[in-house]
């Protein structure tokens, strides 16, 4: 039997999950079908339940109902509780102690560390983090920055209160002592350069930049937008004209992502590789 899997989103027309999901079936010959399921927005837990009723394995869950799937979830990963958020999610099936559970992960912030030091080679560690945004993209990627042990990360934002309260949460687990972690507003910004600047603020779908001084980029400077689309967006436009020396968006991270999604499910984890060369 074809074991079923699913995005759900509203709206979820555009998601490129299914045809990724389908590439990884393929190449790793695992036999399972991937659709998309738009659920009403007050009504995501029914739909999650329905899927599993009718022999649903696990699926992805994308904007808005990540905070929804962290809800409905009886168990979560780490990386999960630290996001707040859910993207994937893995039906358990029990035996006759334990029954079966919702597992909820969160493979957001991972998939991009993984863009980032795997595909594009850009280590982490000791570096100088700026992070733009203060809301759920930014907080997901967030303990996986931290993992990789910069030096420092800030955490900017246009509302600074937010990117102060987040900075002071992480700041707080004790695992993350030894990177110097801090957050406020743009004018907030300290002014040495940055070695990666990772946007995650959601600027680029209204084609806009965050109002960030230029001074933050230096020579060495790579500049990631969490967001992908066709062509260069707002913020990698705005990148090249301060000469960051690398400049990336988040097509890579979509794909890992979905790579951490399917090894959790299927065990086996996919060659990410030709999968993000066939969707550039
Ligand atoms: P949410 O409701 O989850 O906050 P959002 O309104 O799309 O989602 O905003 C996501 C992030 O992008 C936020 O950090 C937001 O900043 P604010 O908290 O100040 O609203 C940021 N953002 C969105 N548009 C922006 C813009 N044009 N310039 C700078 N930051 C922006």
């Amino acid at each position: 039997m074809t074991d079923r899997y699913a995005v759900f989103g509203n709206p979820v027309a555009h998601s490129r999950s299914p045809e990724i999901h389908a590439a990884f079936a393929q190449q790793t010959v695992q036999d399972l079908s991937y659709e998309k399921i738009e659920a009403p927005l007050d009504g995501f837990e029914k739909a999650l339940y329905e899927f599993r009723s009718q022999g649903g394995k696990g699926c992805n869950i994308t904007l808005p109902f990540k905070h929804d799937a962290y809800t409905a979830c009886d168990e979560l990963s780490k990386r999960a509780q630290r996001a707040g958020a859910v993207n994937t999610i893995l039906f358990r099936e029990g035996d006759r102690l334990f029954g079966d559970t919702v597992f909820g992960d969160n493979t957001d912030g991972i998939g991009l560390v993984r863009d980032l030091t795997h595909n594009l080679g850009i280590s982490l560690a000791e570096k100088r983090i700026l992070v733009l945004g203060a809301s759920g993209a930014a907080r997901g990627a967030l303990q996986p920055l931290l993992d990789e042990e910069p030096s420092a990360l800030f955490i900017t934002n246009r509302t600074a209160v937010k990117a102060q309260e987040l900075a002071q949460e992480f700041h707080d687990y004790p695992e993350n002592k030894d990177t110097d972690l801090a957050g406020g507003g743009f004018a907030d910004i300290p002014t040495e350069p940055f070695g990666v600047i990772i946007n995650a603020t959601s600027a680029s779908v209204s084609g806009e930049v965050p109002d960030i001084p230029a001074s933050v980029i230096g020579g060495q400077s790579c500049c990631y937008d969490m967001y992908y689309a066709q062509q260069a967006t707002a913020f990698m436009v705005w990148a090249e004209s301060n000469h960051a020396s690398q400049i990336h968006d988040g097509l890579g991270m979509l794909v890992e992502q979905a790579a951490a999604s399917f090894e959790s499910w299927r065990g086996v984890r996919p060659d990410t590789g030709p999968v993000i060369k066939q969707f550039r």
